[in-house]
């Protein structure tokens, strides 16, 4: 059985004090939540993990960056932080690909895979984003795109380095819009995200590896949105960064891991 994951991605938002109650109420509630079931991450902005990691210490939440420098030497990369340094500031986990920084930031399907490269070399769990325009799947390009994002990110990695991946759905016309794909549009495409991955790297990786659900994830919907099979979490934007919506979110995918 697959162990289910929901992260917070904080994006460019809080500061000091506001993550300071907001970790000390994930703190408190996830304990009651009994969500020991649940892998919980949260990825604040880089100026706060340090901050952050304190915070957590002695928690069951763990620590993830939102972007990762595709260099892993050290060297003159102005702005840039190393897959090592982030291990070095405490975090396990990174987020590749997400489709503000494909957008945003230019981030071709060459520059997501030699991330996905940096982050494994330095022993960072990569959790690789990929989804879908609106205009893609209205034009019926849904699975073309969402597979070759999956195998150009994917196709260098060994099978032990791939069982180390998370792969977050995440449609960009849920991202921040209030529109969620149904639970059954996502089932359909984490199924065929995870047929992609059984032809990669075999149908035991296939059935091991993780895929959650981000776009408009909220108390309201995640019960219905995890209950799905291939469903394993989600990856919280907004909602995550109100305790007690990010917990509601929590117990829900540990109700449903209790389901299971
Ligand atoms: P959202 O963001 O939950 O605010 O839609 C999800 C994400 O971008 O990871």
């Amino acid at each position: 059985m697959r162990k289910a994951l929901v992260a917070a991605n904080w994006k460019m938002n809080g500061r000091r004090s506001a993550n300071e109650k907001l970790i000390a109420a994930l703190v408190a509630g996830l304990d009651q939540a009994k969500a020991g079931a649940v892998d919980v991450v949260v990825f604040p902005p880089a100026v706060y993990l340090a901050d952050v990691r304190q915070m957590v210490s002695g928690s069951m939440i763990e620590l993830g960056a939102q972007n990762v420098s595709l260099e892993s030497l050290d060297g003159a990369f102005t702005g840039e932080c190393s897959a090592q340094m982030f291990c070095d500031a405490g975090c396990g986990w990174v987020l590749v690909g997400h489709s503000e920084r494909r957008a945003m930031f230019g981030e071709t399907e060459d520059v997501v895979a030699a991330k996905m490269r940096a982050a494994l070399d330095a022993d960072l769990s990569p959790v690789l984003c990929v989804g879908e325009t609106l205009e893609q799947r209205q034009g019926g390009a849904l699975e073309q795109v969402v597979s070759s994002q999956v195998v150009s990110a994917l196709s260098s990695l060994s099978v032990p380095m791939l069982s180390r991946v998370v792969l977050a759905y995440e449609p960009v016309w849920a991202i921040g819009s209030g529109l969620t794909a149904s639970p059954e549009q996502a089932q359909e495409v984490h199924e065929m995200i995870r047929a992609v991955v059984a032809g990669m790297g075999g149908e035991e990786l296939a059935q091991k590896i993780r895929i959650v659900y981000g776009g408009s994830v909220s108390a309201a919907n995640a019960e219905l949105i995890f209950a799905q099979p291939d469903i394993d979490g989600g990856l919280v934007g907004g909602a995550s960064l109100k305790a007690e919506d990010f917990l509601a979110i929590c117990r829900a995918s540990a109700d449903q891991a209790a389901v299971g």
